[in-house]
């Protein structure tokens, strides 16, 4: 489907279900918006909620967090964890004070240099606080494009060269003066529709030209899998969801009938998983560490190949 179309769709689906957060007023100071992201990045919304008014009613703009003590800034953040990151957003305030007059900076390249700041949290400032069309790419967004586009699921790294295009993906798919709304949208679509673990696939707006709608075929199951038995590690095998704890029985079984053989980790993907390709050489290495690790199987490495053999 035309990238244009697909936001159009998360633009309309937005108008509908956004959620009303409190970042998210219009023309919200930019300094209140860099507060919430470095909030968000890994607390949860309800959380975050909470302590932002706290926060800011605290540290009301950019100067008074830049001059307070620094306990009294770890002190407001106590409930949110991560305390570096307190220590962190303080260090920027200072810097953006002394560097830019208090005026936080609009630019990806500009923010990157800054305490604090990294490539998600540079796009995201941009696009929330000034509207700019730069690509914020968190595990919401990255999954959703990777859905839609590529009918591939998260769960595997990403090389350099993927990630690049994915960049130039959710650049171009950015429309005129939406940057904002888009990615507000893709947050919201990415926490109320296209979930981790049970998307809601049968709800979905996008699910005529989604390229991992097919490949859900059995997502009745998997709801109630994700249900019933909490996460469980996978990945998807010719379009089902397989437990990894499936392929580590395989595994095993194929050391048990080859044990000693010398053998490339493609061929033993291959002879593990139908559908194996290149890419997710590393998550079957994984596997065997683990297995190795847990004794079940030892690991010889030589050159590009292994040699396996069952635990003494
Ligand atoms: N996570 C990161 N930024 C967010 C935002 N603006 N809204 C909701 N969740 C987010």
């Amino acid at each position: 489907m035309d990238k244009l179309q697909f936001s159009d769709s998360i633009l309309d689906w937005y108008s509908i279900h956004k959620r009303d957060l409190p970042w998210r007023a219009l023309g919200v100071d930019p300094y209140y918006v860099v507060v919430s992201e470095i909030m968000l990045q890994q607390t949860q919304v309800p959380r975050v909620i909470e302590k932002y008014k706290e926060f800011l009613s605290r540290f009301p703009t950019i100067f008074d967090l830049a001059s307070a003590p620094r306990g009294e800034v770890i002190d407001a953040w106590s409930g949110l964890g991560y305390n570096r990151r307190a220590i962190m957003l303080q260090q920027f305030a200072q810097e953006v004070v002394r560097l830019y007059d208090g005026k936080i900076p609009a630019v990806p390249e500009a923010l990157i240099k800054l305490s604090g700041i990294g490539p998600y949290a540079a796009g995201s400032i941009a696009s929330f606080a000034f509207n700019r069309a730069e690509p914020a790419i968190d595990v919401n967004v990255r999954r959703i494009y990777m859905r839609y586009f590529h009918g591939r699921d998260q769960g595997l790294p990403m090389s350099k060269e993927e990630e690049k295009k994915l960049y130039g993906l959710v650049k171009e798919s950015i429309p005129s003066g939406r940057s904002c709304d888009l990615h507000n949208g893709l947050m919201d679509f990415g926490s109320l529709v296209c979930l981790r673990d049970a998307p809601k696939c049968q709800d979905c707006v996008l699910k005529q030209s989604c390229a991992f709608f097919p490949l859900y075929t059995n997502a009745k199951e998997k709801v109630l899998f994700v249900a019933e038995k909490r996460v469980e590690r996978g990945i998807y095998e010719n379009g089902r969801h397989i437990p990894n704890r499936i392929f580590r029985g395989r595994i095993v079984e194929f050391v048990r009938k080859h044990t000693g053989e010398e053998i490339s980790l493609l061929e033993l993907g291959t002879c593990v998983k139908k559908d194996f390709v290149d890419s997710e050489k590393e998550w079957l290495f994984g596997l065997c560490e683990k297995l190795r690790k847990e004794g079940m199987i030892e690991i010889e490495l030589k050159n590009e190949n292994v040699r396996l053999r069952l635990g003494k």
